[in-house]
């Protein structure tokens, strides 16, 4: 016969205990009984049980003592409460502390199987609702990739289908939102994820040598080839490589590139045997590739060849409902958990421009767990400049019903002006107070102020 479910039944009289005992094993329920609260209480803090039926009134612990240790160590039990006639009071304080029905003695045995029925059922669906609200959490992640905005679990649905291509990608967005998380991600769910991932930032290496460093070179192929080197295209074979930063690919190596991804060949350089790979090319950028086209730095046929497949990351200040879950994240990842934001510092996070994305937010993060010593975090302990950059990009923030910290806001604009006033005058103080229209005293007073050196 199936098992129903797990009851503990804590109740003094023997007999009361049998006749449940009896009723409900017949029921297909799995029976433990406790002959008082003691005992009830010890079976609590050494097992799980679905339902837990007990007595109101016995010697030494009573019912509430037991209903107070289910709350307390097993809250996802069902307490049901065993009450005389007259304890009418008590059973609505039962009511109140969590039980979730009662039965009355003498049994009615209808009442009782449909009561336990109902709460077994009731417990059923609870747990059913918690495992589809897990499932739910678990698609705002992929990968390392997290976040639950409509345009980040867009992105889910298509990272693993375009994984399953050998396509070119090419990654857009602003700086600091994912790109290279997305790029691995790629990899890591494609059928190449056991030979190498490469990464290349175009922008870190002067023309020539970049061209080494994508192809390799051959030895005496310019002073300092002391020897054969291998190219990251012939790491990656069977595998991945990432261009990041593609926009800064020098116009001299471009046809190279153009060669590669159109049939795998290329030379190393001062080589002349053709080399032939099979690599998956993505590649990332923070520019508009279109801008560097109409410059003439970079190929048009290039951007085709590259574009096959675009990816667009969506600024972080446009997905704001991504902050609270990338908030619980680094939190996690830098206090362990043990600090969170306060509700109105949530809500400058919220409002923040975050011009460096994912990256800035988690820098920030990072940043106030370390300089604040409570577990709260509150809006006077992020930091000055958190302020300025909120009052640029944006604009200055609105007042609402949480309403702002004006001094923080003035202080914010006033640092960044004096700031932007040094910069203009080289750093000469009497000119910067000029440009300000200040007194050289009163400029010296509030860089004194800031601390500005
Ligand atoms: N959706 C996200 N979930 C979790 N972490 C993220 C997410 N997006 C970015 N990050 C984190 O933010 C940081 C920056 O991400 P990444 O390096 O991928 O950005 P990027 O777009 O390549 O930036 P850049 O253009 O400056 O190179 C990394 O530490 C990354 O782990
Ligand atoms: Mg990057």
């Amino acid at each position: 016969m199936e098992n129903k479910g797990r009851i503990l039944i804590v109740e003094d009289e023997k007999s009361m205990r049998e006749v449940l005992k009896i009723l409900l094993e017949d029921e297909g329920y799995e029976i433990i009984s406790a002959s008082d609260g003691q005992d009830g209480i010890k079976r609590i803090e050494e097992d799980i049980f679905d339902i837990v039926i007990t007595d109101i009134k016995m010697p030494g612990a009573g019912g509430f003592e037991v209903l107070k240790k289910v709350k307390e160590i097993s809250p996802t039990s069902i307490v049901i409460m065993i009450t005389a006639f007259g304890t009418i009071e008590s059973t609505i304080e039962a009511m109140k502390l969590g039980a979730y029905d009662y039965i009355h003695k003498p049994f009615k045995i209808d009442e009782i199987r449909l009561i336990i029925n109902k709460a077994v059922e009731k417990k059923r669906l609870s747990e059913e609702i918690s495992v589809l609200r897990e499932k739910v959490q678990t698609t705002c992640r992929i990968e390392n990739i997290i976040g639950k905005s409509p345009r980040m679990q867009e992105l889910f649905r298509l990272i693993p289908k375009v994984a399953q291509s050998s396509s070119t990608v090419l990654i857009t967005g602003e700086s600091g939102c994912g790109k290279e998380l997305v790029a691995a991600a790629l990899h890591n769910l494609s059928t190449r994820k056991n030979n190498n991932f490469v990464t290349i930032n175009c922008a870190t290496f002067p023309g020539g040598l970049l061209e080494t460093e994508l192809f390799g070179h051959i030895k005496g192929s310019f002073t300092g080839a002391v020897r054969n080197k291998e190219g990251l295209f012939e790491i990656a074979d069977n595998g991945t490589i990432l261009l990041d930063e593609i926009a800064e690919m020098p116009l001299s190596l471009q046809p190279k590139l153009l060669r590669v991804l159109e049939n795998g060949i290329f030379r190393r350089v001062g080589g002349v045997a053709d080399i032939t790979v099979n690599v998956r090319v993505l590649a990332a950028t923070n520019r508009n590739l279109a801008d560097a086209i109409a410059e003439g730095s970079f190929r048009e046929d290039l951007f085709y060849r590259l574009n096959v497949i675009p990816l667009h990351m969506p600024p972080l200040r446009e997905r704001p409902e991504d902050i609270p879950l990338l908030l619980d994240h680094f939190f996690h990842k830098f206090s362990g958990g043990s600090k969170k934001l306060s509700p109105n510092a949530l809500r400058i996070f919220m409002k923040h421009h975050w011009k460096g994305n994912v990256r800035e937010l988690e820098n920030m993060v990072e940043r106030v767990v370390l300089l604040t010593e409570g577990t709260i975090i509150l809006p006077e302990d992020l930091p000055e400049e958190f302020f300025l950059v909120a009052s640029k990009g944006t604009g200055l923030p609105d007042v609402d019903e949480e309403g702002v910290d004006l001094e923080k806001i003035i202080e914010g604009i006033e640092k960044d002006y004096l700031l932007k006033a040094l910069a203009r005058s080289n750093g000469s103080k009497t000119d910067a107070a000029k440009l300000l229209n200040l007194t050289f005293r009163s400029f010296r007073h509030r860089l004194y102020k800031f601390g500005i050196k």
